[in-house]
């Protein structure tokens, strides 16, 4: 399949060809997209047909289910069964943005859409070029990231090229997004719980609801027989090909132990700004990247950097940990999930 590769501004966005865009998403073909996380790969919600294409696209399991795109609150009434006073509260607070609220789904919704489950995952995101193309095409866009399953998610359109060009029917290239991790999802089903950490933490939501619980297995390595309620996190995920540890300890110490552990090897280093000096002894054959220096710039600057390292070819990746405070914890779910939770304790 030719896919018809497009570069949107988002200071001045072509209609023209977001309508095209949106043609292509009410006729049931695939449409990837930037979002404010990460870039998402659209069809529409309504049709388990076009849902199918996503997953095969993806290479994803069938069990995982996706998430509903919205422009506007009006949509959510169509899709949902019952908005209640958490949803309406996180909803003025948190919408448009890094937020998923997961609720009872109406039957309009297939069940090709939610992996046979009978609640939808509902995001309204804040990015112009997506909630324009919502608009658009007239329906909810379900989208994943638009990444083949288990790869780090896409944060700019060449990364989405590397991994759909010649797959789906067109991509959006809208460079590089804001967050540059997933949403943060909230089941509101039951005792609201946060599901997977994203941008919005634990704090933000808990000055707008009284309570949020956190679904086990989001900072440590879940038990064999532990059961996630967003059944992507079971899944190995953002892996990058080369074997990536972690290493915790004080930074002088760290970087002492990784200076060691490099030698000899074809590897990769991931630090942050004013640690960069502290590896004055690493040949120069070895790729030392920093990721930035707050949490915000690290979290974006994640998933490309583990691609990055795919692209370099390296065979092992070792590196520091970050504060599990705040954006932190998204950013050490990430971690934890590309290094199979390999720490070392220095
Ligand atoms: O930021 C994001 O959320 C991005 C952008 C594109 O919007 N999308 C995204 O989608 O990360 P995906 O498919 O990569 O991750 C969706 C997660 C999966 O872990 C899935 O299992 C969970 O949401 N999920 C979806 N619907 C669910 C439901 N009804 N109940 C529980 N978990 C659900
Ligand atoms: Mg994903």
């Amino acid at each position: 399949m030719e896919t018809k590769i497009v570069k949107i501004n988002p200071e001045s966005i072509d209609e023209k060809c977001l309508e095209e865009a949106g043609q292509i998403i009410r006729e049931g073909g695939l449409v990837a997209f930037p979002t404010e996380t990460v870039y998402g790969l659209g069809a529409n919600a309504l049709d388990a047909q076009a849902a199918a294409r996503i997953y095969k696209a993806k290479g994803r399991p069938s069990d995982n289910p996706l998430i509903a795109h919205i422009s506007s609150v009006d949509m959510l009434d169509d899709i949902v069964a019952n908005i209640d006073d958490n949803a309406r509260k996180l909803m003025d607070a948190f919408w448009p943005g890094p937020m998923t609220l997961i609720f009872k789904k109406k039957d309009i919704v297939p069940d090709g859409t939610t992996g046979g489950l009978d609640t939808v995952a509902v995001r309204f995101p804040s990015n112009k070029i997506a909630r324009m193309l919502i608009e658009k095409s007239g329906v909810p866009i379900a989208a994943p990231s638009a990444n083949i399953s288990g790869r780090p998610s896409p944060t700019t359109g060449d990364h989405v090229v590397e991994d759909m060009n010649g797959i789906i029917d067109m991509i959006i290239d809208g460079g590089h997004v804001g967050v540059g991790l997933e949403s943060t999802i909230i089941d509101l089903t039951g005792t609201p719980t946060i599901l997977r950490p994203g941008f919005v933490t634990r704090k933000m939501i808990e000055q707008v609801i009284d309570h949020v619980e956190v679904d086990g297995g989001i900072l440590e390595k879940p038990s064999e027989d532990f059961r996630p309620k967003a059944p992507g996190m079971k899944y190995k995920h953002y892996a990058p090909k080369a074997d990536l540890t972690m290493v915790k300890g004080q930074a002088e110490n760290v970087a002492e132990y990784i200076e060691q552990a490099v030698k000899g090897q074809n590897a990769g280093i991931i630090t942050i700004d004013t640690h960069m000096d502290l590896y004055k002894n690493v040949s120069d054959d070895i790729k030392i990247v920093s990721l930035g220096n707050s949490i915000e710039e690290v979290a974006g600057n994640l998933f490309g950097t583990l691609r990055q390292f795919d692209e370099w070819g390296v065979d092992v990746i070792y590196s520091e940990v970050f504060e599990e405070k705040d954006l932190g914890v998204a950013v050490m779910n990430r971690l934890n999930k590309a290094a199979g939770y390999k720490l070392v304790n220095v």
